[in-house]
């Protein structure tokens, strides 16, 4: 690329940040369709009924179309919401989903992807295999980005958005979420770099970042220290012993006791990233009382942010 095609594109994306911040309209929801994925459960769930009852044509992701998440939403909602098949690792549910957008989009096309499916598991990075890994990053970063390939040509012909559910974790890392943490930090760096790909189209990318919600959706796996203990090879156990995974155990079982029971700021963020003029770059959902830590935990020195990260594992 020439360096003049390249300061082009930079003017260009310069020109739209200029254009967007003077437009202030909220959009206005009429023949706009907006795609969310695992709305099985959880937030997709909450924010694919809510779209719904604002008058967006929604297509909502479902692992499992026959299953009771997917059956309330069909009972809940208006014929404007149609349920698609779609797992995130599978190609095959892409196109067949791709398909059924296009032939049931409304006049003014797909507005936004809010790439939200998404799984959690806990381990000590020594307790899990690298299938634990595969399938983490199989799900949260790769099926994102099967979902973003699939839907950006519609989604750039509306100048829309792109939404990409992360989490805390994507910049914290504490004892326990390695597999996790990896996924949800590789899905942040796919989006940063599609925002700015995406600026010179008119299309905006935001990233959503809920703190502890685990109490508010189905996102916690539900195992047990003999769960892992079982999964431990001979010299395993020798090395951690059952103490020390009972422990761990114990911490994350009381992390699981506090944090939200109400998924309302993480649906509110999701809502402003899709209708908004301005949407904003990341949202942090922490509560008031962690916002300025995790505000600056991603600019600390590593000695630092190491030590508090061994502090809060000791809380
Ligand atoms: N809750 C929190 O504390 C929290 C915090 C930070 C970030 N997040 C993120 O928020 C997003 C939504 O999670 P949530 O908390 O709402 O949990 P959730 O209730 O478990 O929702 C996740 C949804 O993704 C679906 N899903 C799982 N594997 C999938 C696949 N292969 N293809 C398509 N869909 C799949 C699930 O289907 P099934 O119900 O059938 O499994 C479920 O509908 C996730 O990306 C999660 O990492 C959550």
């Amino acid at each position: 690329m020439t360096l003049l095609v390249r300061v082009n594109l930079y003017f260009v994306a310069f020109f739209n940040l200029i254009s967007s911040y003077r437009s202030n309209h909220v959009l206005d929801s009429c023949g706009h369709a907006v795609l969310i994925t695992g709305c099985d459960s959880g937030f997709g769930h909450r924010l694919a009924r809510c779209l719904d009852q604002k008058g967006f044509v929604v297509f909502a992701g479902c692992l499992s179309p026959e299953g009771a998440g997917a059956q309330s939403l069909v009972r809940q909602s208006s014929s404007n919401l149609k349920i698609l098949k779609l797992d995130v690792t599978r190609d095959e549910d892409l196109q067949q989903a791709k398909k059924m957008v296009q032939e049931n989009l409304p006049e003014k096309g797909l507005w936004a992807v809010v790439n939200n499916a998404g799984i959690s598991d806990w381990a000590e990075i020594e307790w899990s295999t690298i299938e634990d890994f595969q399938h983490m990053v199989d799900v949260n970063l790769f099926g994102s980005i099967r979902t973003s390939i699939t839907f950006l040509p519609l989604v750039r012909a509306s100048k829309g958005r792109m939404v990409f559910v992360s989490s805390i974790f994507s910049f914290f890392y504490c004892l326990n979420m390695g597999a996790y943490s990896v996924s949800k930090r590789g899905l942040e760096a796919f989006a940063d770099c599609l925002r700015v790909e995406m600026a010179s189209f008119g299309v905006k990318v935001s990233i959503i970042q809920p703190g502890n919600f685990g109490q508010a959706t189905n996102i916690l796996k539900r195992k047990t220290a003999l769960d892992i203990w079982n999964k431990l090879d001979d010299e395993k156990k020798r090395i951690f012993g059952r103490e020390y995974i009972d422990l761990a155990n114990d911490y994350f079982t009381s992390t699981c006791r506090v944090g939200f029971k109400d998924a309302d700021p993480v649906i509110a963020a999701m809502l402003h990233a899709v209708t908004s003029a301005r949407p904003k770059h990341r949202y942090l959902l922490v509560s008031t009382m962690e916002m300025f830590f995790f505000s600056i935990f991603p600019y600390l020195p590593t000695l630092l942010a190491d030590a508090f990260t061994d502090f809060w594992g000791c809380c």
